[in-house]
């Protein structure tokens, strides 16, 4: 079968000949318990798309699968002057969208670094900290001050219900934030507040899921997008789905909204299978869980997201150092026993080392963790990443799989970003992959049917676009909600 899509990753096992037959044994035993097979896949997809339906239905389940109230395609003629932030894992990022038509925009934009500590900082210092990084954008763009009031796409990328577009009751924090007094309330007159007290004209009109700006930025530019992905610090996809086929909301919608409306999904399937039914866990994914401020929730995303991925390896290799005994003999192990102090570039760059004796990882021990390596821990430690990198994309896919699945999609471009899918290594190919075994494509094809392609800029474009899209509908007069 010649396949145009990424290429199968390089056979980098290397050989392990000077490993101690103890470490050898126990590489085999992490082998097999991180190795997720197609069949297992498959058995995966089957119970995810069951999950999905589920969360549709009017008795829900494990994911959220939220309405997004987006509620037509975007033509790519929007235009319009729009702000959008994107209050992400790292990052807030203010960007100035200028939509131009033609499947056209502009964009201005600024980073400002979210302080450490406000993971775990109180509600009012979280919105006051947005509210002056807004302030600070528009005076630098506006100079001479703005005349009219700035429509808002807030990108908010945590599990939020929304009865209406610019709603957003935070169910739960993720990716390790947990600040109090959120939880449980809408964001959006949170924000707004804090706006007004810094006295900048802008209106927030939106509430966006990262993904389901993924989906349609891409959706402006490419017609044949039909998913919105995150492969980051957190995993998550958005689709359209179409009213009539949602039963949670039956009888909830205003007339004007057709039952054959279509209607942005933000599935928020890092919550699948938090009941442990088909994930096939290890040891470690049950620690990261347990000592996780959420245990029991995101199960999926715990073992997959870049959150987690250093986490997992570090826990592994404390466990090889510490109670198996059979690597970093005699060394300080303080660093290592420091939960979460090895964030995704550790795993990605230990894959990345070009070298034969691996001297890049040794370098990377020992200025992170002050543990010197020998040539076969290294070995060792390189094929335990890639067990972690690997199993992360082939989970990663199953979502996919699953809403094509759903929906009945036999070709789709499924539109992604996020740091895993743009920084770590074979990423791409393992996840090509993967979407190959599970659906066992017949030989003769030319092409894969279903391909992940890089998304466009979701939480800008996106943001905007949906914000041009909501202005529209409330401007026609139209519903952007529940019924009241
Ligand atoms: C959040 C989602 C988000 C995803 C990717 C998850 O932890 O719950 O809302 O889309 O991360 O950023």
């Amino acid at each position: 079968m010649v396949h145009l899509g990424p290429k199968p990753p390089q056979h980098r096992k290397g050989t392990f000949t000077d490993v101690s037959p103890e470490l050898l044994k126990k590489l085999a035993v992490l082998e097999k318990e991180f190795t997720v097979d197609g069949a297992t896949l498959r058995k995966i997809v089957d119970h995810f798309i069951t999950e999905l339906d589920k969360g549709l239905s009017k008795t829900g389940g494990n994911i959220p699968m939220i309405p997004g109230w987006v509620m037509e395609y975007p033509t790519g003629e929007e235009t319009g002057d729009y702000l959008a932030i994107d209050l992400g894992g790292t990052n807030l990022r203010v960007v100035l969208v200028k939509l131009l038509g033609g499947r056209k925009f502009d964009t201005t934009q600024s980073k400002f670094a979210l302080p450490e500590h406000m993971r775990l900082a109180k509600s009012e210092e979280l919105w006051a900290f947005i509210a002056e990084c807004l302030k600070k954008f528009v005076e630098e763009v506006f100079p001479e001050g703005c005349k009219e009031v700035l429509p808002l796409g807030f990108t908010f990328s945590y599990p939020a219900s929304q009865d209406r577009i610019n709603e957003g009751v935070l169910q739960r924090w993720t990716k390790g934030w947990a600040i109090e007094g959120v939880e449980g309330k809408d964001v959006v007159p949170m924000l707004q507040e804090a706006i007004k007290k810094v006295d900048v004209p802008i209106e927030v009109v939106a509430l966006i899921n990262d993904t389901t700006g993924t989906l349609v930025a891409s959706r402006y530019t490419d017609p044949e997008a039909k998913l919105g992905l995150i492969f980051g610090t957190g995993v998550n996809g958005a689709y359209y789905d179409i009213v009539k086929d949602i039963p949670k909301l039956e009888g909830k919608l205003e007339d004007d909204i057709p039952i054959e409306s279509p209607m942005t999904i933000n599935c928020e399937y890092g919550a699948f299978d938090n009941e442990l039914v088909v994930l096939p866990r290890t040891k470690y994914d049950i620690q990261i869980d347990e000592e996780s401020p959420r245990p029991g929730q995101q199960s999926f995303e715990k073992m997959n997201s870049g959150y987690y991925l250093g986490e997992i390896l570090r826990i592994v290799l404390l466990d090889l150092a510490e109670n198996e005994k059979i690597i970093f003999k005699d060394q300080d192990l303080s660093k290592l026993k420091k939960p979460y102090i090895l964030d995704t570039s550790f795993p990605a760059r230990i894959e990345e080392d070009p070298f034969e004796n691996l001297s890049d990882v040794a370098e990377l021990f020992q200025d992170v963790l002050g543990i010197q390596t020998t040539i076969p821990e290294r070995k060792v430690i390189r094929r335990i990443a890639e067990l972690i990198g690997e199993r992360s994309a082939r989970l990663s896919v199953c979502g996919i799989a699953a809403i094509c699945k759903k929906r009945g999609y036999k070709t789709a471009h499924c539109a992604a970003d996020g740091s895993v899918y743009e920084k770590y290594p074979d990423f791409k190919i393992r996840a090509a992959k993967s979407l190959r075994d599970i659906f066992e494509w017949p030989d003769d094809l030319k092409e894969d049917p279903i391909v992940i392609v890089p998304a466009e800029d979701g939480s800008g474009v996106g943001a905007a676009v949906i914000a041009a899209l909501t202005e529209k509908r409330l401007k026609e007069g139209k519903s952007v909600g529940l019924k009241a």
